[in-house]
């Protein structure tokens, strides 16, 4: 049976590293050993990584960080999803949805009940049918340069809101997406 597992970066192996890396690797190619960099260099102690297991086996993750967006003034706490990603074998079969479940449902239980990412327009209908919705005009502030962007034409923010809280004027704030 597959299950879903949250870890926190210290209760998760080398071992366990080197397959989220090898899954990254499938879909983002930088080598491994730029995936090992970056993941050592990023890796935040509060991140949250979210598998589903095989047997064992890791076949899919995400990670959560933790952020902030500002909703007409309004300063909230959510979680980032960054990351998300199937092993190729594995997908179409409901596992990315799985992943995305296992990930709002963690939302929900630390009270947060706010999440959003950004990705491409072509994973948009992906997200959806995970029942996030996309935002349409946001800003996104960088927290080291206090710099403000719009999105790029293919970029989108989904966000996972189930108590309506955004509304406004939006702007995701951070430097990790
Ligand atoms: C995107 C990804 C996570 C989807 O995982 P998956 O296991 O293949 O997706 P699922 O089988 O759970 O699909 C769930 C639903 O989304 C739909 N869906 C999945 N990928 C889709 C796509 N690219 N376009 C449109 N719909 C898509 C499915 O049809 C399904 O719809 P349904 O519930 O109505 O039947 C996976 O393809 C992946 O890892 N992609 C590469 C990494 C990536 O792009 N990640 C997103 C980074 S922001």
């Amino acid at each position: 049976m597959i299950v879903s597992n949250i870890q926190s970066p210290s209760q998760v192996t080398p071992e366990e590293v080197v397959v989220m890396c090898s899954i990254k690797e499938q879909y983002w190619p930088h080598s491994m050993e730029s995936q090992l960099k970056w993941w050592e260099r990023y890796t935040g102690k509060d991140d949250v990584l979210i598998t589903l297991v095989n047997d064992g086996s890791i076949l899919a993750f995400l990670r959560l960080r933790k952020g902030s967006i500002l909703s007409n003034g309004e300063c909230l706490v959510a979680l980032c999803a960054t990351e998300v990603c199937v092993s190729k074998e594995y997908r179409g079969q409901g596992r990315g949805k799985q992943l995305l479940g296992a990930a709002t449902t963690y939302i929900n239980r630390v009270g947060v009940n706010l999440g959003y990412l950004l990705c491409w327009s072509s994973q948009v209908e992906f997200y959806r049918a995970c029942d996030w919705s996309q935002l349409i005009a946001i800003q996104i502030e960088s927290t080291n340069t206090h710099k403000s962007r719009t999105l790029t034409a293919d970029e989108r923010c989904m966000v996972y809101d189930p108590h309506s809280r955004l509304n406004g004027q939006i702007t995701l704030v951070g430097d990790q997406f």
